[in-house]
């Protein structure tokens, strides 16, 4: 932690993949995701951590139906939602999350308590045994908007039974924020509904080291096609790689350069220990955004190039 303040820097996503519309357009996401950061990077000046900054960041954007996490999240092949989030504090390095939960409003919220537990990664029996005890309300996270896309998707197609399993194409979105306090502490956050229509029992990559991690040098959140931050393991990649001794500017390079050759599709967004903030993806478009104490900007337009840094 360092002695003297720092500049609090906040970076935040709603996803990626290949268009807006279905999301309300690129001024109503803008507005969503500005209000966010109107909200919270406030509160960092003040000095609220930023386990807390990223962690109400999450319950914003969970809660905001157009994004893929929380309220909004997409249904899987069986029309059930199975919600996942992902906390890490980088000062303390320490991982924490909830994976395919239903009935809760706040996955992320299940992820923070379990930060100071001795079992700190739960699956779904265990996330619904937690709410029980945490005695958080049950909570109905699907919108009519999703029912209705899932419902489309399944008309004249219903000799694939619910039981049947079959995962469908890839749906990108996930929610995502990462935090520098004013002690120079970091902070990561992520929760999505998944990729929809997937089978039942699949793991998402954001409540996992690859799409959520974060040291004393750097945090780093992901958004895109699950598999492909696995198979990349992105956001552990990315900071190791700035721990080790990369900048993030070149750790961002790299680590997307492989990602192209590779043929990936997701994006990325991170924060280091000196304040610099990076955005980068393969995906058409990054619904990104971020606050660096001087300027609010966003990914929202980056349609040449792929990579965005800030010192
Ligand atoms: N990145 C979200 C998911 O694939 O589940």
């Amino acid at each position: 932690m360092a002695s003297e303040q720092v500049q609090p820097k906040l970076v935040i996503h709603g996803g990626a993949g290949s268009s807006l519309e279905g999301k309300g357009g690129l001024e109503a996401v803008r507005k969503s995701l500005r209000e966010v950061l109107q909200i919270i990077y406030p509160l960092l000046l003040d000095g609220v951590s930023a386990v807390e900054a990223v962690v109400k960041g999450c319950e914003i954007l969970e809660d905001e139906p157009r994004f893929n996490a929380g309220t909004g999240s997409v249904l899987q092949s069986d029309g059930q939602v199975r919600m996942s989030a992902s906390l890490m504090n980088g000062f303390t390095q320490s991982f924490s999350g909830v994976i395919n939960v239903s009935r809760v409003q706040n996955p992320i919220k299940l992820a923070k308590f379990l930060q100071t537990s001795d079992d700190r990664v739960l699956s779904d029996l265990g996330s619904l045994e937690l709410l029980r005890e945490l005695q958080l309300p049950v909570y109905n996270p699907i919108t009519d908007l999703r029912l209705n896309e899932w419902m489309e998707e399944r008309k004249g197609n219903f000799n694939k039974s619910m039981a049947s399993v079959v995962s469908e194409p890839a749906g990108t979105g996930t929610i995502g924020v990462v935090a520098l306090d004013i002690h120079g502490c970091l902070a990561a956050a992520t929760s999505t509904g998944g990729k929809g229509f997937e089978r039942i029992g699949r793991v998402s990559d954001s409540a996992m080291p690859a799409g959520n991690y974060a040291t004393g040098s750097a945090a780093v959140s992901c958004t895109g096609i699950g598999e492909h931050i696995m198979d990349e393991c992105l956001a552990a990649r990315i900071v190791i790689r700035v721990t080790d001794g990369f900048s993030l500017k070149g750790a961002f390079e790299r680590s997307f350069a492989e990602a192209h050759e590779h043929k990936r599709d997701f994006g990325a967004i991170g924060i280091d220990a000196s304040g610099a903030i990076a955005c980068g993806k393969t995906s058409e478009i990054l619904l990104a955004a971020f606050h660096n104490g001087i300027d609010i900007g966003d990914t929202l337009e980056l349609n040449h190039g792929t990579l965005i840094f800030m010192a």
